[in-house]
């Protein structure tokens, strides 16, 4: 096993300010960047304040930015790195810093809280539902979903523009509004709920213009953009400027 000395910079301080520390910290093979963290901790800065649980990519805990880029700790190896290469390790920039590496994500949960949850068919129970494999396949790939909020500390609608948050629901949300738009028992509609109608006026679909970072930095990789923004802004258009689907929804809605 070889180990070597890496040089790191690590953001220390709180909401009310803070800055970049240098160290110098072993590093052996085959570890990531949380485990060179947590020997910080171990060794030089026990206080250090960090988020993590699974150590797996799975609790989607440890999101913080590593040489700028939205990142897991957990599962960003050291071997991606020059040795001789200073590896700089930041919180998450679009939520506001509690402590160190820990950032406060309650923008996500307030955002989760507006989106409606799925409406069951009336006449329907539970182990009645019957949906086509390739329905079931497509919101399977937006479960796979850790809850990481890498990708809407990413999107550049709201990583530098706090003002804003209040009219966006970030990537992820879109995604779960889409999700339910696609799901074929979805019985939204018949209860009076336009799901293409909030994402643009209440989510601020709108604001998306496709970059596709979202899509970049999801550890799990889904295809955020291609698979559920883009279709739900496709239904979104359709529904506004469709004259027949315009009168359906009118005529249904009465
Ligand atoms: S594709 Fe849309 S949601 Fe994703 S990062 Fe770009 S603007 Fe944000
Ligand atoms: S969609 Fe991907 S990047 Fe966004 S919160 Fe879920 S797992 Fe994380
Ligand atoms: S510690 Fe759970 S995702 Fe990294």
């Amino acid at each position: 096993m070889s180990s070597y000395e890496a040089r790191f910079k690590v953001w220390r301080g709180d909401a009310e300010g803070g800055g970049l520390e240098d160290f110098e910290v072993e590093v052996n093979d085959g570890e990531v960047v949380l485990d060179i963290i947590h020997r910080l901790q171990a060794t030089q800065v026990p206080d250090l304040a960090v988020r993590w649980n699974c150590k797996a990519g799975k609790c989607g805990s440890c999101s913080a930015e590593i040489n700028g880029r939205p990142r897991l700790m957990c599962m960003t190896r050291m071997s991606v790195f020059e040795r001789d290469e200073t590896v700089t390790v930041t919180p998450l920039r679009a939520f506001p810093v509690i402590r160190d590496l820990v950032t406060d994500v309650g923008f996500n949960y307030a955002k989760a809280r507006q989106v409606p949850a799925f409406v069951p068919p009336e006449g329907l129970g539970p182990g009645e539902y019957r949906m086509m494999q390739e329905d079931v396949d497509r919101s399977q790939e937006f479960r796979k979903c850790i809850e990481c909020f890498l990708c809407q500390d990413t999107c550049h609608v709201v990583r530098d523009h706090e003002e804003n948050k209040q009219a966006f629901a970030g990537p992820r949300f879109l995604m779960r509004i889409a999700e339910l738009d696609m799901h074929p028992l979805d019985a939204a509609e018949e209860a009076g709920l336009d799901r293409k109608r909030t994402a643009q006026d209440d989510h601020g679909l709108g604001y998306c213009n496709i970059t596709k970072c979202c899509t970049e930095v999801c550890p799990e990789g889904i295809r955020i953009t291609d698979n559920a923004l883009i279709p739900l802004k496709e239904r979104a258009v359709d529904r506004k400027y469709d004259p027949l689907v315009w009168l359906g929804s009118k005529i249904r809605r009465r």
